[in-house]
């Protein structure tokens, strides 16, 4: 889909890029011709995926261990990273989630998952932002949200509370600093199967094939996919495209929305019933 050296020598940090959407994201950059840094929680999470890289991309891949919930974990990893020259983009890839019923949630609870989507988002933006400014260098941030970033959804509130912030957080920077070359963008994801996100919160066959059949495309998203959008919106080439959040979910959220959508549901004889001078094609 692009040429070979799109990315060629663009450092880009993922956070959380050891697992999941965030590691299918890092090969996708390394494939391009990038140097990838990726942060998480588990060393042994990220010493596995960076020894992965290494064989494949030798030398282009570095790690570190930081819960972006403490800010100053994320300086110090900033400043560590900063050493070797300045990152190029910012990937807010990490994440938490799980179902819950909103009455039953404890405070830390809550805290737990806005701590890392909106406040740990926040802190490595900022960070970036600020030495990218300090230095009148160019930087681009991606986001990665959730469709119920604009909608809300019932039973993962905080998350929803969290990436709703995380939009507002793109688009208000996006102002703030795009007369200084820094730019902001956001993916709302529909359905992409992973470990930690599948686990959590598509325990069942049944929700899952419940889930697939409300999806107008009628299947989940595939990595690449996703992986692909996003390489577009790091890449120089969409350097116009600021504040933007782009929904890549095979037209799920929508199908959720729109007043008569529902109607898919009708048989062929309720058609019929419904609307006597319907000319059958
Ligand atoms: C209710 C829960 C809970 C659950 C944790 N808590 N899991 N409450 N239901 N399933 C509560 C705990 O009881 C505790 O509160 C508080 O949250 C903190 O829990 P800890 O386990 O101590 O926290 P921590 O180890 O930091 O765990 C973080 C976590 C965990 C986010 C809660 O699930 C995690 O590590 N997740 C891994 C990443 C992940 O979730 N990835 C999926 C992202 S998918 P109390 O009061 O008891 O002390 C995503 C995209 C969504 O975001 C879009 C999909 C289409």
């Amino acid at each position: 889909m692009y040429r070979s050296d799109l990315l060629q020598d663009k450092r880009v940090l993922i956070t959380g890029g050891g697992s999941g959407l965030g590691k299918s994201l890092g090969r996708r950059v390394l494939e391009l011709g990038a140097h990838l840094v990726i942060c998480g929680r588990r060393a042994d999470t990220l010493d596995a995926t960076r020894a992965e890289f290494d064989a494949d991309f030798p030398g282009r891949t570095a790690s570190h261990v930081c819960d972006i919930r403490d800010a100053d974990a994320v300086e110090a990893m900033l400043e560590t990273i900063w050493q070797d020259g300045p990152l190029d983009a910012l990937v807010n890839n990490a994440a938490g989630n799980f179902l819950a019923k909103s009455e039953e949630l404890s405070p830390r609870a809550f805290d737990a998952i806005t701590g890392i989507v909106l406040n740990g988002t926040a802190y490595v933006t900022l960070g970036c932002g600020r030495r990218w400014l300090r230095d009148g260098h160019v930087g681009t941030v991606l986001s990665i949200v959730a469709t119920y970033a604009w909608t809300g959804s019932a039973y993962v509130v905080p998350s929803a509370c969290a990436k709703a912030g995380v939009r507002a957080l793109t688009q208000s920077l996006a102002v703030e600093w795009g007369d200084r070359n820094i730019r902001l963008n956001a993916i709302a994801p529909g359905p992409f199967p992973t470990e930690g996100a599948w686990d959590r919160l598509v325990p069942t066959q049944e929700l899952e094939d419940t889930w697939r059949n409300r999806i107008p495309a009628k299947r989940f998203g595939e990595h690449g996919e996703l992986a692909d959008l996003a390489v577009f919106l790091l890449a120089d080439q969409s350097s116009y495209i600021n504040g933007e959040v782009v929904a890549i979910d095979g037209g799920e959220w929508l199908k959720g929305a729109g007043q008569f959508n529902f109607m898919d549901a009708l048989s062929e004889q309720q058609w019929d019933a419904m609307n006597p001078k319907r000319k059958k094609g």
